[in-house]
């Protein structure tokens, strides 16, 4: 059971609705003259794109785009590497990424300077959680589910290992399942 590998959880599914719920109303406000173009990275985001987009009452698009850039274990490799390119040209488009966590900012400061290159007409950041205490790179999000501790979270597309994303709420993992005290 995937539980039972969880020390805390952080958000009940119940609060994770809620919250995304506020974010795609707010979207709704902020884009109600044009139909922007979300897109989700790749794999952790697929759960809270598939929700965020149903609480988004106006038009809009989607699209995907798959990075790699921690490898298998629970630190940034620094490395960024682009596994899925987009399937839509996105030149004139207000784009929203849609991440699942901001980190130390090096995966969306790579991701934010190729969009910038094919010049959209506004890109802005949607990320479920933020730790601050973690950046390197100056990365800022224009729409925040959650600010959160430095603490190993999984859970609603997040993973450890690849596991533990289809948990339906976000937990602290338990240090002893990856190696930690
Ligand atoms: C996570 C997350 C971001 C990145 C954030 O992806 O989805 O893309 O790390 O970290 P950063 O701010 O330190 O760059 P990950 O590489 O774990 O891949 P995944 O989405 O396939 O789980």
């Amino acid at each position: 059971m995937l539980h039972q590998d969880i020390e805390r959880i952080l958000f009940s599914e119940e609060e994770l609705k809620a919250r995304v719920a506020e974010l795609g109303a707010q979207i709704d406000r902020d884009y109600a003259n044009q139909t922007p173009l979300l897109i989700s990275v790749l794999r952790g985001s697929f759960i809270f794109m598939a929700d965020l987009v149903r609480s988004i009452t106006r038009p809009c698009t989607v699209d995907f785009m798959a990075v790699s850039s921690y490898g298998s274990g629970t630190t940034s490799s620094g490395q960024v590497k682009i596994v899925k390119d987009l399937s839509e040209q996105i030149e004139g488009r207000d784009i929203i990424v849609v991440e699942d966590i901001l980190d130390s900012g090096n995966t969306l400061s790579y991701l934010f300077q190729l969009l910038q290159a094919r010049h959209p007409a506004s890109i802005r950041l949607c990320t479920l959680l933020d730790k601050p205490e973690r950046r390197t790179k100056p990365v800022a999000a224009q729409y925040v589910g959650f600010t959160i501790p430095d603490a190993f979270v999984v859970g609603y597309g997040l993973d450890y290992d690849e596991k533990y994303r289809n948990l339906p709420c976000i937990g602290i993992l338990k240090p002893c399942v990856y190696g930690g005290e």
